[in-house]
């Protein structure tokens, strides 16, 4: 059963799809189900039992049962995933309290600003939600009232929560079955004969890749739908060039337009009144790649239309993919943020004899700050039917509202159900536009956990199409970190090796033990019939695809805790190995399995194993596959 208690006015921010199972509730009618609403709102409090699990909020860090730490849904470009961070790119406002005594409640905070989950963080027994500030109307500011919708699921289990949670925010996006092939980036591919390398790379290794993404380096002065001409003299051809051989080109697309004049599209936005702008009506400039940039009002639905347009540049051309990048939106700094960092370089460097270590904190504190700054997201505005309304308060839905720009264009363009488009930044409803990935995560053992964290909390959120970066994205892989991600990215819907600028190669024909990857790689092709039918059956019937073990076996006290493994879609277990130098893992078992220790399509040992804790072998280039007994 869906419950929605309604706040003030709250925004419409596309997240809802379907409401004719809900019934209108009350806040007093929140007790019902354990949760304590506060200051009109503005804080929900919830019990936690020592069993209780609290599963959600989609892509964010910690483990799949989130509790003992703290969350703010407030989307943003941090390429330091580490344990001390509270936000990453993606606000995905959907908990589940999953009770041992088997009451289970789902909430959804239809939200578009900052949302601050305390999971049993300050107080291990509590659970505590407080909102940001109002959304609308623009000057009922400071402490009034909040806007949003808090929806109140429940049922009998968390699978069921789950089924009608996603009932009510509408179907998946659908990717092409191509898009289950394997993919090769790197932010560094300057050039046609760059990529043509890498193609080839792959093909006399005998890998099989279907995707080469080009990154940001295709541009022109980084300026969005242009094209360096000396590196890519006749990209037409190129496309096709490339499509004989199998291979889909996928652009890097940002929002940011760069502030030139002359440039067509700056122009084209200026003159129609697509940016985004300040108090005084001026475009606000935030500096992204190309240098000061305009934010284009995705809000505004003409803007979308005039934006995904655009996309013919590239779909004339032959193109059928994309990825939208740096849409939170990422701001490296103003010139406003600018000129106080530079200001405080200064005083810094009248007083070098004197200099005081907190000055020169404080200093670093400020250049730091340049960066995805507050009072900049607090500084320009949104047009809507609603009136103009800060960026800070709709925040979070900038980039669904980029990517449903593009989603929409390119069925428009090319038909329904024949590109693939995923973006870095997202709120729930954006999973009806596209798939995410999971960003700027790092060469570590660590991010390799991360990702089978990440799955199941995406999946309750609509996101199937989804994935990491393969190896590592920032700092140098090695090669059995590689594989060791490899091995469990053939299992996600996208499968992509990529890496930041001046970090070490690490396209997998440049390795050691080629043969060990190019068998992992067939291996993924095998299981692409498996996993597609999967990822069709979670968008068709509201179901994870990745599911957590607690979910799977209800009734299985230990299954509850387990952190480190995964089911996939309906029959298939699989157990990572995710520490560096270990021969093997414990894996438990929730139920009789059998266990295929797989380096290749043909090249496995299998074993039946009994319910319960086992130590299993996994040597460098082996793949752990469960399969349920009959
Ligand atoms: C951002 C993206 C990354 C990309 C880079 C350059 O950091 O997350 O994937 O390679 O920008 O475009």
């Amino acid at each position: 059963m869906i419950k929605r208690i309604r706040f003030g006015e709250p925004f419409f921010t596309d997240a809802v799809f379907d409401d004719s199972n809900v019934a209108e509730g009350k806040a007093a009618e929140a007790d019902d189900n354990g949760i304590i609403i506060k200051s009109d709102g503005k804080e929900l409090i919830i019990a936690l039992d020592k069993e209780d699990v609290v599963y959600g909020l989609g892509q964010s860090l910690h483990g799949i049962n989130k509790r003992g730490f703290t969350y703010i849904s407030y989307n943003t470009d941090d390429p330091h995933h580490n344990e001390d961070k509270y936000s990453l790119y993606g606000s995905h406002n959907f908990i589940i309290v999953d009770r041992v005594d088997g009451k289970k409640t789902g909430l959804f905070i239809d939200y578009p600003s900052k949302v601050i989950y305390d999971i049993g963080d300050s107080d291990k027994d509590v659970l505590k939600i407080t909102l940001g500030e109002p959304v609308y109307p623009d000057d009922e500011i400071e402490g009034k009232t909040v806007n949003y919708d808090l929806y109140v699921i429940t049922a009998e289990s968390s699978e069921k929560i789950i089924n009608e949670f996603r009932a009510l925010i509408g179907p998946s996006y659908k990717a092409p079955q191509w898009a289950f092939g394997f993919g090769q980036s790197r932010w560094g591919y300057m050039s046609e004969d760059d990529i043509r390398r890498v193609v080839k790379g792959y093909k006399d290794s005998d890998m099989p890749l279907d995707m080469v993404y080009v990154d940001i380096d295709y541009m022109d002065d980084y300026k969005v739908f242009t094209l360096n001409q000396e590196n890519y003299p006749d990209f037409k051809s190129f496309v096709s060039e490339m499509k004989e051989q199998g291979i889909h080109l996928l652009p890097n697309v940002d929002p940011g337009v760069k502030m030139e004049e002359g440039f067509d599209i700056y122009d084209e936005g200026k003159k129609n009144d697509y940016y985004c702008k300040d108090k005084d009506g001026e475009i606000y400039p935030i500096a992204v790649w190309p240098g000061l940039s305009a934010l284009p009002d995705f809000m505004k639905p003409e803007v979308r239309k005039w934006y995904g347009d655009k996309y013919r540049f590239f779909t004339d051309a032959g193109v059928d993919g994309f990825w939208n990048d740096m849409n939170e939106p990422a701001s490296f700094y103003s010139p406003k943020t600018l000129k106080n960092a530079l200001d405080e370089v200064a005083k810094v460097s009248e007083k070098q004899d004197s200099l005081k270590l907190q000055e020169l904190w404080n200093m670093i504190g400020v250049v730091d700050g340049m960066a995805h700054n507050d009072e900049d997201y607090q500084s320009f505005y949104h047009e809507t039917d609603r009136g103009l309304i800060r960026h800070d308060r709709l925040h979070n839905i900038y980039g669904l509202n980029m990517l449903k720009a593009g989603s929409e264009a390119l069925d428009e363009q090319l038909g329904k159900g024949n590109s693939l488009i995923f973006s870095r930044s997202s709120y729930i409803g954006a999973h009806r536009y596209g798939g995410i990935w999971t960003g700027d995560n790092c060469s570590f053992y660590s991010h390799i956990e991360l990702i089978m964290h990440q799955l199941p909390g995406l999946n309750m959120c609509g996101f199937l199409y989804v994935g990491a970066d393969t190896c590592g994205f920032g700092f140098d892989t090695n090669e059995d970190l590689a594989m060791r991600f490899l091995e469990l990215s053939i299992f996600t819907p996208l499968c992509r090796n990529h890496s930041a600028l001046g970090t070490r190669e690490q396209e997998f024909y440049r390795f050691k033990n080629i043969d060990a990857f190019r068998k992992l790689l067939k291996l993924r092709y095998a299981l692409i019939p498996y996993l597609y039918k999967s990822y069709l059956d979670s968008i068709e019937n509201n179901k994870l695809m990745f599911t957590p073990l607690g979910i799977a076996y209800p009734l299985d006290a230990e299954a509850r805790h387990i952190e480190d493994q995964l089911m996939v879609g309906e029959s298939v277990m699989i157990a990572p190995v995710y520490q560096a130098n270990v021969t093997g893992r414990h894996v438990y078992l929730p139920q009789d399995m059998t266990c295929y220790r797989v380096k290749g399509v043909e090249d496995y040992e299998e074993e039946n194993m009994i319910k319960g804790h086992h130590y299993v072998k996994a040597d460098i280039d082996e793949v752990l596959i469960f399969v349920k007994a009959k």
